[in-house]
Protein backbone atom coordinates (compact mmCIF):
# COMPACT_ATOMS: atom_id res chain seq x y z
CA UNK A 1 0.00 0.00 0.00
CA UNK A 2 1.19 3.72 -0.80
CA UNK A 3 -0.23 7.04 -0.42
CA UNK A 4 0.40 9.98 -3.28
CA UNK A 5 -0.55 13.70 -1.78
CA UNK A 6 -0.81 16.60 -3.80
CA UNK A 7 -3.30 18.67 -1.86
CA UNK A 8 -1.86 22.29 -2.34
CA UNK A 9 -4.14 24.68 -4.52
CA UNK A 10 -1.54 26.92 -6.50
CA UNK A 11 -2.19 30.26 -8.02
CA UNK A 12 0.04 30.99 -10.98
CA UNK A 13 0.61 33.85 -12.94
CA UNK A 14 0.77 37.58 -12.90
CA UNK A 15 -1.29 39.38 -10.43
CA UNK A 16 -1.81 36.10 -8.65
CA UNK A 17 -1.18 37.99 -5.15
CA UNK A 18 -3.96 40.00 -6.03
CA UNK A 19 -6.38 36.35 -6.60
CA UNK A 20 -4.93 35.61 -3.08
CA UNK A 21 -6.55 38.37 -1.58
CA UNK A 22 -10.05 37.56 -2.64
CA UNK A 23 -9.46 34.50 -1.69
CA UNK A 24 -8.43 35.96 1.59
CA UNK A 25 -11.67 37.83 1.56
CA UNK A 26 -14.06 34.85 1.11
CA UNK A 27 -12.15 32.28 3.88
CA UNK A 28 -13.23 36.27 6.01
CA UNK A 29 -9.88 36.43 7.47
CA UNK A 30 -9.63 39.39 9.55
CA UNK A 31 -5.96 39.84 11.11
CA UNK A 32 -3.24 38.06 9.01
CA UNK A 33 0.52 38.05 10.09
CA UNK A 34 2.93 38.23 7.07
CA UNK A 35 6.18 36.78 7.61
CA UNK A 36 8.98 38.07 5.78
CA UNK A 37 12.82 39.14 6.16
CA UNK A 38 14.43 42.56 6.08
CA UNK A 39 15.55 42.00 2.55
CA UNK A 40 12.15 41.82 0.99
CA UNK A 41 11.46 44.66 3.16
CA UNK A 42 14.28 46.65 1.63
CA UNK A 43 13.53 45.75 -1.57
CA UNK A 44 10.36 47.20 -1.09
CA UNK A 45 8.58 43.57 -2.12
CA UNK A 46 6.93 43.58 1.47
CA UNK A 47 4.95 47.01 0.74
CA UNK A 48 4.27 45.47 -2.52
CA UNK A 49 2.40 42.54 -1.04
CA UNK A 50 0.85 44.44 1.66
CA UNK A 51 -0.97 46.99 -0.62
CA UNK A 52 -1.80 43.81 -2.72
CA UNK A 53 -3.56 41.98 0.32
CA UNK A 54 -5.19 45.04 1.34
CA UNK A 55 -7.87 44.26 -0.75
CA UNK A 56 -8.65 41.29 1.33
CA UNK A 57 -9.96 43.52 4.18
CA UNK A 58 -7.80 42.29 6.22
CA UNK A 59 -5.05 44.02 9.15
CA UNK A 60 -2.08 42.41 8.82
CA UNK A 61 0.85 42.45 10.96
CA UNK A 62 4.12 42.80 9.51
CA UNK A 63 6.70 40.11 11.13
CA UNK A 64 9.95 40.84 9.11
CA UNK A 65 12.61 39.93 11.75
CA UNK A 66 13.55 35.91 10.10
CA UNK A 67 17.25 35.02 9.86
CA UNK A 68 18.21 33.61 6.39
CA UNK A 69 19.15 30.71 8.53
CA UNK A 70 16.01 30.83 10.82
CA UNK A 71 16.57 30.56 14.41
CA UNK A 72 14.68 29.59 17.22
CA UNK A 73 13.87 32.95 18.67
CA UNK A 74 12.36 33.67 15.30
CA UNK A 75 9.34 31.44 16.13
CA UNK A 76 9.39 32.74 19.33
CA UNK A 77 8.67 36.20 18.19
CA UNK A 78 6.35 35.43 15.26
CA UNK A 79 4.14 33.20 17.24
CA UNK A 80 3.73 36.05 20.20
CA UNK A 81 2.93 38.68 17.47
CA UNK A 82 0.42 36.13 16.14
CA UNK A 83 -1.23 35.83 19.36
CA UNK A 84 -0.90 39.12 20.33
CA UNK A 85 -2.44 40.30 17.44
CA UNK A 86 -5.19 38.29 17.19
CA UNK A 87 -3.97 36.83 13.65
CA UNK A 88 -6.27 33.87 12.28
CA UNK A 89 -3.92 33.17 9.39
CA UNK A 90 -0.13 33.37 8.19
CA UNK A 91 0.91 34.73 4.89
CA UNK A 92 4.55 33.57 4.05
CA UNK A 93 6.44 35.76 1.55
CA UNK A 94 10.58 35.18 0.69
CA UNK A 95 12.70 32.10 0.09
CA UNK A 96 12.97 28.90 2.16
CA UNK A 97 13.16 30.63 5.43
CA UNK A 98 9.93 32.54 6.07
CA UNK A 99 8.64 29.87 4.71
CA UNK A 100 9.98 27.44 7.20
CA UNK A 101 9.64 29.65 10.09
CA UNK A 102 5.41 30.41 9.28
CA UNK A 103 5.02 26.49 8.99
CA UNK A 104 6.85 26.28 12.29
CA UNK A 105 4.54 29.88 14.05
CA UNK A 106 1.45 27.90 12.05
CA UNK A 107 1.90 25.19 14.78
CA UNK A 108 3.51 26.68 17.27
CA UNK A 109 -0.18 29.33 17.36
CA UNK A 110 -1.90 26.07 18.98
CA UNK A 111 0.37 23.91 20.68
CA UNK A 112 2.39 24.45 24.14
CA UNK A 113 6.35 25.17 24.00
CA UNK A 114 8.66 23.80 24.15
CA UNK A 115 9.31 23.76 20.61
CA UNK A 116 12.30 20.97 20.92
CA UNK A 117 9.67 18.33 21.62
CA UNK A 118 8.41 18.75 17.92
CA UNK A 119 11.31 17.70 16.27
CA UNK A 120 10.87 15.16 13.54
CA UNK A 121 13.79 12.49 14.23
CA UNK A 122 12.22 11.89 18.21
CA UNK A 123 8.55 11.42 17.00
CA UNK A 124 7.67 15.11 17.40
CA UNK A 125 4.62 14.95 14.66
CA UNK A 126 2.46 12.54 16.16
CA UNK A 127 2.21 15.72 19.09
CA UNK A 128 0.92 17.99 16.40
CA UNK A 129 -3.14 17.54 16.60
CA UNK A 130 -4.43 20.39 17.33
CA UNK A 131 -6.37 22.73 14.69
CA UNK A 132 -3.89 25.13 13.03
CA UNK A 133 -4.46 28.49 11.24
CA UNK A 134 -3.79 28.03 7.65
CA UNK A 135 -0.39 29.06 6.12
CA UNK A 136 -0.52 31.42 2.55
CA UNK A 137 2.47 31.05 0.39
CA UNK A 138 3.97 33.65 -1.54
CA UNK A 139 7.85 32.52 -3.35
CA UNK A 140 10.15 35.11 -3.77
CA UNK A 141 12.67 32.67 -5.19
CA UNK A 142 12.24 29.88 -7.78
CA UNK A 143 14.52 27.13 -6.24
CA UNK A 144 13.36 25.33 -2.89
CA UNK A 145 9.72 24.27 -3.55
CA UNK A 146 9.22 24.93 0.30
CA UNK A 147 5.78 26.26 -0.85
CA UNK A 148 4.37 22.71 -1.53
CA UNK A 149 6.51 21.31 0.97
CA UNK A 150 6.05 19.69 4.58
CA UNK A 151 8.50 20.34 6.74
CA UNK A 152 10.55 23.15 8.01
CA UNK A 153 14.08 23.69 9.47
CA UNK A 154 15.32 25.57 12.37
CA UNK A 155 18.51 25.73 14.37
CA UNK A 156 17.50 25.61 18.01
CA UNK A 157 19.09 27.55 20.66
CA UNK A 158 20.55 25.22 22.98
CA UNK A 159 22.23 22.37 20.41
CA UNK A 160 22.83 24.71 17.67
CA UNK A 161 21.59 22.01 15.04
CA UNK A 162 19.45 22.50 12.58
CA UNK A 163 16.30 20.62 13.70
CA UNK A 164 13.67 19.19 11.24
CA UNK A 165 10.15 19.76 12.11
CA UNK A 166 7.53 17.57 9.96
CA UNK A 167 4.00 16.91 9.60
CA UNK A 168 1.79 16.80 6.13
CA UNK A 169 -0.56 19.39 8.30
CA UNK A 170 2.32 22.12 7.77
CA UNK A 171 1.95 22.11 3.82
CA UNK A 172 0.61 25.70 2.59
CA UNK A 173 -3.52 25.97 2.12
CA UNK A 174 -2.74 28.25 -1.34
CA UNK A 175 0.68 28.62 -3.07
CA UNK A 176 1.00 31.77 -4.80
CA UNK A 177 3.60 31.54 -7.95
CA UNK A 178 3.63 35.19 -9.09
CA UNK A 179 6.49 35.74 -11.35
CA UNK A 180 6.74 40.18 -11.42
CA UNK A 181 8.08 39.00 -7.20
CA UNK A 182 11.42 37.52 -8.69
CA UNK A 183 12.05 39.83 -11.35
CA UNK A 184 14.76 41.30 -8.77
CA UNK A 185 16.51 38.55 -8.05
CA UNK A 186 19.96 38.77 -8.96
CA UNK A 187 21.90 36.52 -11.80
CA UNK A 188 23.90 34.83 -9.56
CA UNK A 189 20.64 33.53 -7.54
CA UNK A 190 18.43 33.04 -9.94
CA UNK A 191 21.05 30.22 -11.09
CA UNK A 192 21.18 28.88 -7.98
CA UNK A 193 18.49 28.57 -7.17
CA UNK A 194 17.40 27.18 -10.43
CA UNK A 195 20.09 24.63 -10.17
CA UNK A 196 18.21 23.66 -6.95
CA UNK A 197 14.95 23.00 -8.65
CA UNK A 198 16.68 21.25 -11.55
CA UNK A 199 18.59 19.39 -8.68
CA UNK A 200 15.43 18.00 -6.72
CA UNK A 201 13.52 17.72 -10.26
CA UNK A 202 16.97 14.74 -11.36
CA UNK A 203 17.37 13.29 -8.25
CA UNK A 204 13.63 12.40 -8.07
CA UNK A 205 13.47 11.04 -11.10
CA UNK A 206 16.58 8.63 -10.27
CA UNK A 207 15.07 7.96 -6.51
CA UNK A 208 13.84 4.16 -6.54
CA UNK A 209 10.34 3.61 -6.09
CA UNK A 210 7.37 3.48 -7.74
CA UNK A 211 5.92 6.98 -8.08
CA UNK A 212 4.77 7.33 -11.29
CA UNK A 213 3.18 10.73 -10.85
CA UNK A 214 6.23 12.25 -9.39
CA UNK A 215 8.35 10.78 -12.35
CA UNK A 216 6.51 12.75 -15.05
CA UNK A 217 6.09 16.11 -12.44
CA UNK A 218 9.61 15.63 -12.44
CA UNK A 219 10.77 15.08 -15.87
CA UNK A 220 8.68 17.93 -17.07
CA UNK A 221 10.34 20.11 -14.33
CA UNK A 222 13.55 19.06 -15.84
CA UNK A 223 12.47 20.03 -19.19
CA UNK A 224 11.34 23.73 -17.78
CA UNK A 225 14.43 24.36 -15.79
CA UNK A 226 16.70 23.58 -18.80
CA UNK A 227 14.06 25.78 -21.26
CA UNK A 228 13.37 28.64 -18.84
CA UNK A 229 16.99 28.74 -15.78
CA UNK A 230 18.64 30.39 -19.29
CA UNK A 231 16.33 32.65 -20.28
CA UNK A 232 15.78 33.84 -17.30
CA UNK A 233 19.78 34.82 -17.00
CA UNK A 234 19.61 36.43 -20.17
CA UNK A 235 16.54 38.86 -19.53
CA UNK A 236 15.40 39.30 -15.40
CA UNK A 237 12.26 40.41 -16.64
CA UNK A 238 11.31 37.71 -18.71
CA UNK A 239 8.30 37.12 -16.40
CA UNK A 240 6.91 33.97 -18.93
CA UNK A 241 10.28 32.07 -18.12
CA UNK A 242 10.55 33.65 -14.28
CA UNK A 243 6.73 32.11 -14.23
CA UNK A 244 7.67 29.26 -15.64
CA UNK A 245 10.99 28.26 -13.17
CA UNK A 246 8.53 28.78 -10.32
CA UNK A 247 6.52 26.34 -11.56
CA UNK A 248 9.72 24.26 -11.95
CA UNK A 249 10.66 24.96 -8.41
CA UNK A 250 7.10 24.09 -7.16
CA UNK A 251 7.14 20.79 -9.09
CA UNK A 252 10.56 19.69 -7.88
CA UNK A 253 9.41 19.82 -4.34
CA UNK A 254 6.79 17.97 -5.00
CA UNK A 255 8.28 15.15 -6.97
CA UNK A 256 10.88 14.84 -4.40
CA UNK A 257 7.94 13.25 -2.39
CA UNK A 258 9.48 10.20 -4.05
CA UNK A 259 12.70 10.78 -2.19
CA UNK A 260 16.36 13.16 -2.99
CA UNK A 261 19.86 11.40 -3.31
CA UNK A 262 23.53 11.35 -2.77
CA UNK A 263 23.79 15.23 -4.34
CA UNK A 264 21.70 16.45 -1.51
CA UNK A 265 23.62 14.56 1.37
CA UNK A 266 26.74 15.88 -0.64
CA UNK A 267 25.57 19.81 -0.26
CA UNK A 268 23.90 19.62 3.38
CA UNK A 269 27.46 19.56 4.94
CA UNK A 270 28.78 22.52 2.39
CA UNK A 271 26.30 24.76 3.24
CA UNK A 272 26.40 23.41 7.28
CA UNK A 273 29.86 24.23 7.93
CA UNK A 274 31.33 26.41 4.92
CA UNK A 275 28.39 28.96 4.37
CA UNK A 276 27.95 28.06 1.00
CA UNK A 277 24.61 28.91 -1.00
CA UNK A 278 22.46 25.36 -1.01
CA UNK A 279 22.22 25.68 -5.04
CA UNK A 280 25.72 26.34 -5.60
CA UNK A 281 26.39 23.15 -3.35
CA UNK A 282 24.41 21.28 -5.32
CA UNK A 283 25.76 22.84 -8.78
CA UNK A 284 29.11 22.05 -7.74
CA UNK A 285 28.59 18.47 -6.30
CA UNK A 286 25.64 17.64 -9.38
CA UNK A 287 28.59 16.39 -12.47
CA UNK A 288 30.50 14.40 -10.02
CA UNK A 289 27.54 12.95 -8.18
CA UNK A 290 26.05 11.84 -11.64
CA UNK A 291 29.39 10.82 -13.07
CA UNK A 292 29.40 8.22 -10.28
CA UNK A 293 26.06 6.73 -11.12
CA UNK A 294 27.05 6.77 -14.84
CA UNK A 295 30.36 4.47 -13.69
CA UNK A 296 28.55 2.26 -11.18
CA UNK A 297 26.93 -1.32 -12.23
CA UNK A 298 23.52 0.12 -13.23
CA UNK A 299 20.29 -2.49 -14.73
CA UNK A 300 19.33 -1.31 -18.05
CA UNK A 301 16.50 0.59 -16.61
CA UNK A 302 18.59 2.75 -14.44
CA UNK A 303 21.15 3.36 -17.40
CA UNK A 304 17.77 4.53 -19.58
CA UNK A 305 16.85 6.99 -16.54
CA UNK A 306 20.33 8.73 -16.83
CA UNK A 307 19.93 8.69 -20.83
CA UNK A 308 16.59 10.07 -20.84
CA UNK A 309 17.42 13.32 -19.46
CA UNK A 310 20.66 12.82 -21.12
CA UNK A 311 18.91 13.14 -24.31
CA UNK A 312 16.97 16.12 -23.09
CA UNK A 313 20.04 17.85 -23.39
CA UNK A 314 20.91 16.52 -26.85
CA UNK A 315 17.32 17.87 -28.22
CA UNK A 316 18.47 21.17 -27.10
CA UNK A 317 21.71 20.97 -28.99
CA UNK A 318 24.14 20.81 -25.70
CA UNK A 319 27.70 19.22 -25.95
CA UNK A 320 28.75 16.51 -23.83
CA UNK A 321 28.80 12.93 -24.10
CA UNK A 322 27.32 12.11 -21.01
CA UNK A 323 24.42 13.65 -18.68
CA UNK A 324 27.62 14.18 -16.31
CA UNK A 325 29.52 16.01 -18.93
CA UNK A 326 26.41 17.92 -20.47
CA UNK A 327 25.40 19.10 -16.68
CA UNK A 328 28.88 20.45 -15.86
CA UNK A 329 29.00 21.85 -19.23
CA UNK A 330 25.49 24.14 -19.06
CA UNK A 331 26.20 24.84 -15.15
CA UNK A 332 29.33 26.59 -16.67
CA UNK A 333 26.94 28.48 -19.30
CA UNK A 334 24.71 29.46 -16.35
CA UNK A 335 28.14 31.07 -14.57
CA UNK A 336 29.08 28.23 -12.09
CA UNK A 337 32.57 28.22 -11.36
CA UNK A 338 33.67 24.86 -10.16
CA UNK A 339 36.10 23.05 -8.11
CA UNK A 340 35.52 22.91 -4.19
CA UNK A 341 38.93 24.40 -3.68
CA UNK A 342 37.91 27.51 -5.35
CA UNK A 343 34.82 28.21 -3.14
CA UNK A 344 37.10 27.60 0.18
CA UNK A 345 36.72 24.20 1.20
CA UNK A 346 39.95 22.77 1.70
CA UNK A 347 41.02 18.97 0.87
CA UNK A 348 41.61 18.67 4.90
CA UNK A 349 37.99 18.24 5.57
CA UNK A 350 36.73 16.17 3.38
CA UNK A 351 36.89 13.17 5.51
CA UNK A 352 34.95 15.33 8.25
CA UNK A 353 32.96 16.03 5.15
CA UNK A 354 32.11 12.06 4.28
CA UNK A 355 30.90 11.30 8.07
CA UNK A 356 28.31 14.39 7.59
CA UNK A 357 26.83 13.79 4.11
CA UNK A 358 27.04 9.70 5.10
CA UNK A 359 24.63 10.87 8.23
CA UNK A 360 22.48 12.81 6.29
CA UNK A 361 18.83 11.40 5.55
CA UNK A 362 18.55 12.25 1.37
CA UNK A 363 21.01 9.62 0.16
CA UNK A 364 19.07 6.12 1.20
CA UNK A 365 17.06 7.16 -1.61
CA UNK A 366 19.79 7.32 -4.21
CA UNK A 367 19.57 5.47 -7.22
CA UNK A 368 22.21 3.22 -5.78
CA UNK A 369 23.17 2.14 -2.19
CA UNK A 370 26.22 4.43 -1.62
CA UNK A 371 28.55 4.02 0.98
CA UNK A 372 30.82 6.81 2.99
CA UNK A 373 33.87 5.81 0.38
CA UNK A 374 31.73 6.82 -2.87
CA UNK A 375 30.87 10.11 -0.83
CA UNK A 376 34.46 10.71 -0.04
CA UNK A 377 35.31 10.19 -3.29
CA UNK A 378 32.78 12.13 -4.70
CA UNK A 379 34.15 15.09 -2.78
CA UNK A 380 37.64 14.49 -4.15
CA UNK A 381 36.16 14.47 -8.00
CA UNK A 382 34.62 17.97 -7.01
CA UNK A 383 37.75 19.41 -5.48
FE1 LIG B 1 17.50 21.41 -2.44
Amino acid sequence: MQQFNYPTIIYYGEGAVEHLASALAKRGHRHLLLVTDATLVELGLAAQVVESLSGSGAEITLFDQVHSNPIEEDVELGTTAYKTNRCDAIVALGGGSPMDVAKVIKFMATHKGPLAQYEDRLGGDALITNPMPPVYAIPTTAGTGSEVGRSSVVTMAATKKKTIFFAPQLMPDIAVLAPELTASLPPHITAATGIDAFTHCLEAWLAPGFHPMADGIALEGIKLCLDCLPRCLANGNDLESRGKMLMAATMGATAFQKGLGMIHSLAHPLSAHFGLHHGLTNALLLPAAVAFLERSDLDEEQRGRLSTVHGFFQERGSGGDSLSSASRAWFESLGIEFGLARHGIPEDRFEFLADEAFDDPCHPTNMIPVTREDLLATYRAAL
